[in-house]
C-alpha cells in the first residue's frame, strides 16, 4: 500500500506531534514517571491498565493485547482511518499541508467529480423507480419494504439504451466521465450505451457513504443475474463489502459483522433486525477486506452454503484468514441448510431463529480440523502423518501468537502425538540467526538492535562504519543505523514509520516492546559493548576469510597488511 506522500514530510510531521497529547484527548492518561504514562487499553477491554505511552519513543504499546504504534497508527486504530487519512488529521493538528507527488494530485480531483455523477446517477434511479410499476411490484414480491428499499437507495434503470446516457450525459465531456464511471459503455463507432438497462438498482457505497459503483439485477430472469460496476479509479471489488457503510450507519459499535454473499441477503437481513451483515461484490473474500473489517470489529462470521461447494469456499476464506488471526479476534462460519440462503431463510424463520443459528456457528479451529481430518484416515499412521503436514502447514501461516499456539495444541490432541514435535518448527521458522552461530552473538546482535530501536540516537554513538559480517539479522541493524543516520531526531515511532509496509517492520516492533531490563544508566555502556562484540565477531569472520583466501592463492600487499593488522588487534 505504498502513498504518495513523501516519507520525508511524513518525519517531519511525526516529529511535530506529541503522542502523549494525541491519545491523552481520546484516552485520559496518567503519569507512570518521568516519560511513561498509561491507562486502561482502548483498543480491548480490562479493568487493569496496560496501555502504555512512552514520550521518549513516541510509542504506545498495550502490555494486554499487543495494539502498538506511533501516533499514525494510533488515528488508524482509535479512529479507524486509513493510512493517508491519518496522515492528513495529523497535519491539520500540526497545521501544516500534506505535499503530493504528481500521480496523486490529479486522483482526488477526478474522483471528487466521480462521486458526485454517481450520486446524481443513484438519484436518477430512485426517481425511476417510483414511475416503474414493475420494478415496484418485484420488489414487493421480493417482500422488501419501501423503508428498507429507500435506506438503501434502492433504484431502477429503464429498459432502453441510452435512457441515463441522455438524462446525465449531456454534453461529451460528461459521457466521457460517465464511461470512466463505468455507467456507460463505449462503442467501436465512439458514441456510449447504457451499462445497466432494465434492472434493480443497488447503490455501493464505500465506508464513508460514498458512492462508487453500483449493482444491478436483473427482473425476473436473464443472463447475467447481476451485473456489476467495473472496476474504476475508485471501485475496487477487492477491498469494498456491500452494506459496510448501512451496518455502520445503524450500529453504533460492531461487535460482530456477518459476511454474506448477496445484496438481497444483505437487505433481508437488515429489514429484519440483522443489521450487520454486508457482501463481498461478486468476489471471495480477500485479506484486505478482513483487515479493514477487524479495525471494526472483533468477530466475523462467514454464512456460506452448507453444500460441498460451500465448504470448500468457506475453507478458502479460513486460508485466507489465518495469516491475520491475531488473538483478539474471532472468526466462526456458518453453514445453512440445503436450498437456503439468508434472505429466504430469515424470512421463513426470522431474526431470533437466524442468530440463534449464528450463535452456534462453528468455530474457526473446529472447522480448520473438521476439513482437514475429512482429507486423511486418523486411524492409520501414515494418516495421522498427513494430518500433520497439511494442518502444520496452514497453521505456520498464523501471527506467533496465543492463538496459534492453541492450533497446535489441538493438532496434537488430535493427532495423538507428542505436542513438542510440533512447536519446535514453529520457533525455528521466525528466528532471524541461525541456531548454529554461537551464543553470543545472537544475543549480543538481539541486544544492540533492541536497545537501538528504542533509543535510536544511541547509533550516534558508533563511532567508525559498521564492520562487514555474514551474521542473519545483521543487515537489519545496519539498516536501522542508517535510517538514523539519515533522520538524527527519530523516535522509534518514527523509525517503525520508516519501515512501514515493510516486511522488517514486524522484528522492528516485537525489539520495541521487548523488555530489556538495562537500568537507563547502563543502557549507553551496554550498547557500546554490544557494538564492539559485534565487531569482534565481524573482525574474526575477516580474519577467517583472509586466512582461507591465502591458502588457495597470494594475498595482495594490501590484504597481508590487514590480517596483520587484525591479528594484531586481536
Ligand atoms: P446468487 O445468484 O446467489 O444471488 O448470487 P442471490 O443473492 O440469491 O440473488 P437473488 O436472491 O436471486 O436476487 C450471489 C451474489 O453473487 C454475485 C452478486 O453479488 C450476488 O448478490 N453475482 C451473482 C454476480 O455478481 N453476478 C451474477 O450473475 C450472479
Ligand atoms: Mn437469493
Amino acid at each position: 500500500m505504498a502513498n504518495h506522500i513523501p516519507r520525508e514530510f511524513i518525519q517531519l510531521l511525526l516529529g511535530r506531534i506529541e503522542l502523549v497529547d494525541l491519545i491523552d484527548g481520546r484516552v485520559p492518561l496518567r503519569k507512570k514517571s518521568a516519560n511513561n504514562y498509561f491507562a486502561c487499553c482502548p483498543f480491548h477491554t480490562e479493568k487493569s491498565a496496560s496501555f502504555s505511552v512512552s514520550q521518549n519513543k513516541q510509542f504506545y504499546y498495550c502490555f494486554g493485547c499487543g495494539a502498538h504504534g506511533n501516533a499514525i497508527d494510533f488515528l488508524m486504530q482509535y479512529d479507524r482511518l486509513e493510512f493517508p487519512e491519518a496522515v492528513e488529521t495529523l497535519a491539520r493538528q500540526a497545521g501544516m499541508e500534506v505535499p503530493r507527488t504528481a500521480g496523486a494530485i490529479s486522483r482526488p480531483a477526478v474522483s471528487n467529480h466521480l462521486y458526485e455523477l454517481l450520486e446524481s446517477a443513484a438519484k436518477y434511479y430512485q426517481q425511476q423507480l417510483k414511475q416503474s410499476s414493475t420494478a415496484i411490484d418485484y420488489l414487493k414480491k421480493r417482500g422488501l419494504s419501501g423503508e428498507i428499499a429507500k435506506q438503501f437507495g434502492l433504484g431502477f434503470a429503464p429498459p432502453g439504451w441510452d435512457s441515463l446516457s441522455e438524462a446525465l450525459g449531456k454534453t461529451a465531456s460528461l459521457k466521457q466521465q460517465l464511461g470512466d464511471a463505468g455507467m456507460l459503455v463505449k462503442k467501436d463507432d465512439g458514441g456510449y450505451y447504457d451499462r445497466f438497462r432494465e434492472r434493480i438498482m443497488f447503490p455501493i457505497r464505500d465506508r464513508r457513504g460514498r458512492l462508487i459503483g453500483f449493482g444491478g439485477r436483473i427482473l425476473e430472469t436473464g443472463e447475467p443475474k447481476y451485473l456489476n460496476s467495473p472496476e474504476t479509479p475508485i471501485f475496487q471489488k477487492g477491498h469494498e463489502l456491500y452494506g459496510f457503510y448501512e451496518a455502520q450507519q445503524a450500529n453504533r459499535t460492531l461487535p460482530r459483522v456477518l459476511i454474506v454473499e448477496g445484496y438481497m441477503d444483505v437487505i433481508a437481513l437488515f429489514q429484519h433486525g440483522v443489521t450487520y451483515a454486508m457482501a463481498t461484490l461478486g468476489t471471495a473474500t480477500t485479506a484486505t477486506h478482513l483487515q479493514r473489517l477487524f479495525r471494526h470489529t472483533a468477530e466475523i462470521v462467514f454464512c456460506f452454503d452448507g453444500d460441498s461447494a460451500g465448504r470448500t469456499a468457506a475453507f478458502r476464506a479460513l486460508l485466507v484468514t489465518l495469516p491475520i488471526m491475531q488473538d483478539d479476534v474471532q472468526v466462526r462460519f456458518l453453514f445453512l441448510p440445503d436450498n437456503e440462503d439468508p434472505d429466504s431463510l430469515i424470512r421463513k424463520e426470522g431474526r431470533d431463529a437466524f442468530e440463534n443459528r449464528i450463535q452456534n456457528a462453528v468455530t474457526l479451529s473446529h472447522f480448520f480440523f473438521q476439513s482437514l481430518s475429512a482429507q486423511s484416515d486418523l486411524t492409520s499412521m501414515d494418516g495421522r502423518a498427513r494430518f500433520i503436514k497439511l494442518a502444520t502447514e496452514h497453521i505456520h501461516q498464523m501471527p506467533e501468537n496465543i492463538f496459534r499456539q492453541m492450533m497446535l495444541d489441538e493438532l496434537a490432541k488430535r493427532a495423538r502425538t507428542d505436542i513438542k514435535q510440533l512447536h519446535p518448527q514453529k520457533t525455528k521458522q521466525k528466528h532471524f540467526i541461525p541456531a548454529k552461530q554461537k551464543a553470543r552473538p545472537p544475543s549480543t546482535l538481539r541486544l544492540a538492535m533492541t536497545l537501538l530501536v528504542q533509543q535510536p540516537s544511541l547509533a550516534h554513538l558508533i563511532d567508525k562504519p559498521l564492520p562487514l559480517m555474514e551474521l542473519r539479522g545483521y543487515d537489519l541493524l545496519q539498516k536501522i543505523v542508517e535510517s538514523i543516520r539519515v533522520h538524527p531526531d527519530l523516535t522509534t515511532g518514527g523509525l517503525l514509520e520508516y519501515f512501514r509496509d515493510q516486511e522488517d517492520v514486524t522484528t522492528l516492533s516485537k525489539l520495541a516492546q521487548t523488555e530489556h531490563m538495562i537500568p537507563e544508566d547502563g543502557i549507553q555502556h551496554e550498547f557500546l559493548g554490544a557494538i564492539s562484540r559485534l565487531r569482534k565477531v565481524g573482525h574474526e569472520q575477516l580474519i577467517e576469510r583472509l586466512i582461507a583466501k591465502a591458502s588457495q592463492t597470494a594475498l595482495s600487499q594490501e590484504e597481508k597488511m590487514q590480517l596483520d593488522e587484525l591479528i594484531r588487534a586481536k
